[in-house]
Parts: structure tokens; sequence; C-alpha cells
């Protein structure tokens, strides 16, 4: 079982500027719930009970978000505001929030290391990226946890994407032991067109076991003075990547972003007749 789940939230946001000057990137929203909100919900449906959120200097709103706040909750009540109260008050209920301080910005690698003390040493725990938002029938991550389940071993995501993208990610190389599953065989941070290994890149979830730990303090930083997990991953002998059912989108990514927002709205029953009106009008010889 894994129960535990490692968010990194140490970022500092520079491409949503001027929107993070003040505030956490992860708590700009997606209409109405902020990113962040996305991820922790797919954590919890999938059966974590532990979130460890790997923060930074400027990250307190996080914390607040994930709590309860009684002045706003007895006003709600007093005003029969129901729904508003259920939606501030669920999540925070359904989960134990911890908070680490990455205190100095050396990678992904080492925001997961920061969390080797709240980690048991016989215990498998998932990584989730706040930028990768993914909307599925079945969570990304409990179908992972399925294939981990299976394997005894290790799972990332992963996503087949455009050849001239895989340069913004880290990419695999593996062989398919079924159709959605490949065990991986190798793994590149970020390479050059001409060198990746195939179009099949991580997205930002991971099932780990406690000897990653080792593999990151064994990892050399890299040119830019970062330690990536990528290359620290590439010590595990059995791993396996699942290319999950469901949409990602990059909420780091300002289009991305932007079409997260448009295709949210219309799933959502209040705006679905009125905005894909809105959307018609718009064009209105398409
Ligand atoms: C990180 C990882 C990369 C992965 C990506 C997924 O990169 O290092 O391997 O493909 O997340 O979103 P970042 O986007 O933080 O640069």
């Amino acid at each position: 079982m894994i129960r535990t789940a490692v968010i990194p939230v140490a970022g500092l946001g520079t491409r949503f500027l001027p929107a993070t000057k003040a505030i956490p990137k992860e708590m700009i929203p997606i209409i109405d719930k902020p990113t962040i909100q996305y991820i922790v919900e797919e954590a919890v449906e999938s059966g974590i009970e532990h979130i460890v959120f790997i923060t930074g200097r400027n990250k307190s709103a996080i914390a607040n978000h994930f709590d309860y706040h009684p002045e706003l909750e007895t006003h709600l009540r007093e005003k029969n505001k129901m729904d508003e109260l259920k939606g501030v008050r669920d999540l925070v209920s359904r989960a134990h929030f911890s908070f680490v301080r990455q205190n100095e910005p050396r990678g992904l690698g080492h925001a997961v290391l920061c969390a080797r003390h709240l980690i048991g040493k016989n215990e498998n725990f998932a990584v989730l990226l706040g930028d990768d938002v993914i909307d599925a029938q079945v969570p990304a991550l409990r179908q992972m946890m399925d294939v981990h389940e299976e394997k005894q071993a290790p799972v990332l995501a992963l996503q087949k994407i455009p050849w001239e993208q895989v340069s913004k990610y880290g990419v695999v190389a593996g062989e398919h032991v079924s159709r959605s599953v490949l065990k991986l065989s190798g793994l590149v941070e970020k390479p050059k067109l001409e060198d990746a290994p195939s179009d099949l890149v991580i997205i930002g979830r991971y099932i780990l076991s406690y000897e990653i730990f080792d593999f990151i303090e064994e990892t050399n930083a890299d040119g830019t003075g970062e330690i990536q997990l990528t290359n620290a991953l590439r010590q595990y002998r059995d791993l396996y990547g699942l290319l999950f059912q469901g949409k990602r989108y990059d909420a780091g990514n300002k289009l991305d972003y932007l079409r997260a927002t448009v295709e949210f709205a219309l799933k959502r029953e209040e705006f679905r007749e009125p905005f894909s009106a809105y959307l018609k009008n718009l064009f209105p010889n398409k």
C-alpha cells in the first residue's frame, strides 16, 4: 500500500510572472480551484493519506489552503452556504499534510531527498509534480499503483509526445511488456533532439522505493547545479513506465493552462451550455 505522496512546490514560478510575484504558482486557479488542489485530489482519490509538501519561501498560502479556516467556516455555516463549506473543509479532513523546507534550489532530486526522514525504510511512496494536471477517469496515480502492485517495482508515468518537444522532458528507452506498460532500460533528462532515445517522456508522477534516497545522494549535480531525479532513477535495476489513460495539461505553460481552463469549464454542468454557446458565438462561421 502506498500511503505517502511527496509534492515538491518550492519552485519560483517565473513562467507565470507577474502573477507569481506575491502568490505561489501552485495557487493559481483553474476556474475556482488552485492547480495544487487538482494534484492533491488525484493523490487522495488514489488512496494517499499523507501529503508531504516540499516548500520554499513565500509558500505559506499552500499551508493555509490545506488547513481548516474556523472563521470562514463559521461564516459559511451562518449564511447556510453548505456547498461552499464542504468545498473548503472536505479535502483537508481526508489527509494529513506535512511541510518540509527545501532551503536551497538544488533541483527535483534534491527536493525529493528532503522527504527522506518522513518515509519508512521499507516504504514505497509517490511523487507528484504540481505542473502536471491530469484529467482521467481513473486517477493516473491509481493506475500506476495497480502496475506497482503487479510488478513490485518502481513505476513512472509516461506519455508519447511530438518529437520536437522531447528536449523539455526526461525521456525513456524501454520495451513493452504489455500494451501500456514498458520495462525501462534507459533514461535521459532533457536530451538534445538527436540524442533522445524515443518520444516517450516522463510525466510528473512516480512511485518509488526508499532506495531512491541513496541513489539521489550518489547522484552528481548537472551543469546547472541541480540534482536530477531522472539521473538517480537510472540506478534502479527494475523500473517500469505506464502509458496512463488520461489527458495531461502543463499548468506551468500558459497555452496549456488556457486549454485546461476551457476544457475543465466545458465539463462543469453549470458552464457547459452557456460557455459553449459563448465559444460558438466567438467563431460563428466555424
Ligand atoms: C521534471 C523532470 C522531467 C519530467 C518533467 C515532467 O522536469 O525533471 O524528467 O519529464 O518534470 O513534467 P521540469 O518540468 O521540472 O523541468
